[in-house]
Order: C-alpha cells, then structure tokens, then sequence
C-alpha cells in the first residue's frame, strides 16, 4: 500500500513524534499505571490521523469501537459456534462494521467529488494505480476497517512488551535514554534522520518483538502439494507456522532466550537473514504498516526512557497476565514511572 511504504513513513515522521512524546509528558509519576488503555489510546490517535488526516476526528471514535468488537468476539466463550450463527458478540461487531463505514463513506465521497483526495493513505488509495487502475468505492469501504485497527491493535500490544523491558532492564533504559537525548526539544522538529540515529533504541524494539512476537501463529494454505524437509503437505492443507519458536531457535538466535539488543547492531548478527524474522510475517502478505509501526514504537519507546525510570508494582506477582488468544499480550500491565534526575 503505497501511503504506508517507508519512504511515505519517512515524510510523515514529524507528525508522529508529538503524539508519542505526548503519551510520555501525560503519565502520571509516583504510582501503578495500567499502561495498555492509554497506549492504545495514543497509537489509535497516531494511526486514524496518518490514514485519515484531517478527517481523523470524525473516524477515531468509531475505530476505537470498533477494535472493542474485534476483542469481544475473540474473547472465549463457554461454547464454540458456528461461524454462521449470529452471536451476540458478532452482531456486535457488525453493527460496529456498518458505524465505521456509515462513518467513511461520505468522507470518501466528499474527497471524489471535490478534487481534494489528499495525499494520506486513503488519498492514495482514491488514486488509480497501475496494478488496480482507479478502486471501486466498495472495495476501499471494505479494506479500511481492518486496516484502521492494525494501526494501533498489534502495535498496542508490541509497545505493552516493550515498556515492560525497559522496566526490567534498567541499562538498556539508560541507553535508550541516552539516545533520546539527541532528540530534538519540539517532537514536531523530529525527522527521519533523528530516527535513523535510534539505533540502539530500534535494535532493542526489534529485540522484544524477536521474544515476544503479537502474532505469535501465522497461517497459510497450500495451493499445491508441497514437499517441505521430510513432509509431505497436501494441496489444501493449512500450515501453521509459529514467529515465536521460530525466534527461539538457537540455530538462528544464539542464546536465543536472552534479552540482547545488541544482536541486532553486531555485523555478524543473524536476525536479519531473509526468513529469520518473523515478527512482521513475510512474503507477498507480509506487514505492510512494518514502517509506521518501526516508527511509532520507536519514539514511543526513546521518549519515555528519556523521561522516566519504569518499574513493575512490588510484590512476587507479576502486574501483568500473558493472554494469547488475541495476540501475544501483556493483559492489565501496571507500570510506575518515576522522573529520570
Ligand atoms: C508491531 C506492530 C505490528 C506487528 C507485529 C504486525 C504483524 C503483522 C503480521 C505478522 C502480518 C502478516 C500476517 C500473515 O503473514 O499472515 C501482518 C499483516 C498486515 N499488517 Fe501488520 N503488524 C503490525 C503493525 C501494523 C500496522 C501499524 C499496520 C498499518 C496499517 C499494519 C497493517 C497490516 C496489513 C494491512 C497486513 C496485511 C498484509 C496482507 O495480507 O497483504 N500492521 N502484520
């Protein structure tokens, strides 16, 4: 998708960063947070608006709803319906569907008929390309819903990961502070060549995404029999494939279970083979937002190291719960912020 390719990401860094340093400046100090609703909150802001721009205010409270019936449909039930029967759960998410797209459709028309079609995502996707020639209206309507979740559901749950390792790991905090420091005081100023040079802050978002992948199980079909090492894969067939074993290979990853950041800034690192990686999937359906979710996490990430020391609630419980069911998550994480001297 061409608004979402990391040059378009690139251009836009500048509209990015205030958002995510304003996450940072708003997280009150001295107490036990639950991060994952204002996280969220912060990435579903970041995501609607580069999608949408100045029509972001009109589409943000129906995105919001609609990654609420995405999490209620996932949510187990004590039985397994069919997928044709009409839950309680999934009329829901309907309803939520249609409010999204009642919501766009006249923002998409508006956007035709005036000329203006902008130059965000969904002005790119109103101009004809030479794979697809010019989208029919319905065919944008139907793409956009998910799109706009994947903004900020799996960054949400990658960045929850990610603020729980700066908690626990201290130096690597201090690093990232260190680096952020060279960040410009106006977020506003912030360019691509500012995220370029968070380099130690990118390898150690990398590093938590090689761990603790959000989409943990990808899956693909075989559109013909295939012989993959010693088995033999029918047409037809799906075949799972896990990111997080994947990751903990000791083949690929030495020391596969230790936070190392550093693996991916040494020479000899091997994350970054073709293949190696799976954190963004790969092939013709890979991630396509890779670059704004690089980018989000990434200031996210330096600009509240620059402020803060974390730390997790005292006690022997962890403040979190690991759920995988939507995603590899850090459900009810509390964190406590304190001011860096
Ligand atoms: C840390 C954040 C993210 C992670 C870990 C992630 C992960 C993934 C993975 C693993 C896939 C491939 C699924 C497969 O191969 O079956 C995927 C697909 C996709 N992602 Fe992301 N994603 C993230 C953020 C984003 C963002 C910010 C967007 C922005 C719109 C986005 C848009 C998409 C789209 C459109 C696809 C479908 C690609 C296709 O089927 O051709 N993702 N993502």
């Amino acid at each position: 998708m061409r608004g979402l390719r990391p040059q378009a990401v690139a251009a836009r860094i500048g509209e990015i960063a205030p958002r995510t340093a304003q996450f940072a400046d708003q997280w009150p100090t001295g107490q036990d947070v639950e991060v994952l609703p204002p996280v969220r909150h912060a990435l579903a802001e970041i995501g609607v608006r580069y999608l949408f721009s100045e029509d972001a205010p009109a589409l943000l409270p129906f995105a919001s709803q609609l990654f609420l019936a995405r999490e209620v449909v996932v949510h187990p039930s004590r039985w397994v319906w069919p997928r044709w029967v009409p839950t309680p759960a999934r009329r829901f998410r309907t309803r939520q569907q249609v409010a999204f797209v009642d919501a766009l459709r006249p923002i998409v028309r508006r956007r035709r008929s005036s000329g203006r079609i902008g130059d965000d995502v969904l002005g790119q996707m109103l101009r004809p390309s030479s794979r697809y020639g010019l989208l029919p209206e319905e065919a944008i309507l139907d793409s956009l819903p998910g799109i706009t979740v994947a903004t900020f559901e799996t960054p949400s749950r990658a960045a929850g990961w990610i603020l729980l390792h700066l908690a626990q790991y201290p130096q690597a905090a201090g690093r990232v502070a260190a680096e952020a420091a060279l960040l410009p005081a106006d977020p506003a100023a912030t360019t691509s060549a500012h995220l370029d040079g968070l380099q130690y802050t990118q390898a150690l978002v990398r590093e938590v995404l090689r761990l603790h992948p959000p989409t943990w199980l990808l899956t693909r079909r075989a559109t013909r029999q295939t012989q993959l090492a010693d088995y033999t894969i029918d047409a037809g067939s799906t075949v799972l494939v896990c990111p997080y074993t994947a990751h903990r290979d000791a083949r690929e990853h030495p020391e596969p279970d230790r936070f190392r950041p550093e693996r991916w800034l040494d020479d000899s690192g091997s994350p970054t083979k073709p293949g190696v990686f799976l954190a963004f999937g790969t092939g013709p359906h890979a991630c396509e937002g890779a670059a704004l979710a690089m980018a989000m996490l990434t200031l996210m990430t330096a600009q509240t190291a620059r402020l803060y020391h974390l730390s997790e609630p005292p006690g022997a419980e962890p403040g979190y719960r690991v759920t995988t069911l939507e995603g590899l998550a850090t459900a009810g994480l509390h964190l406590r912020a304190t001011l860096r001297s």
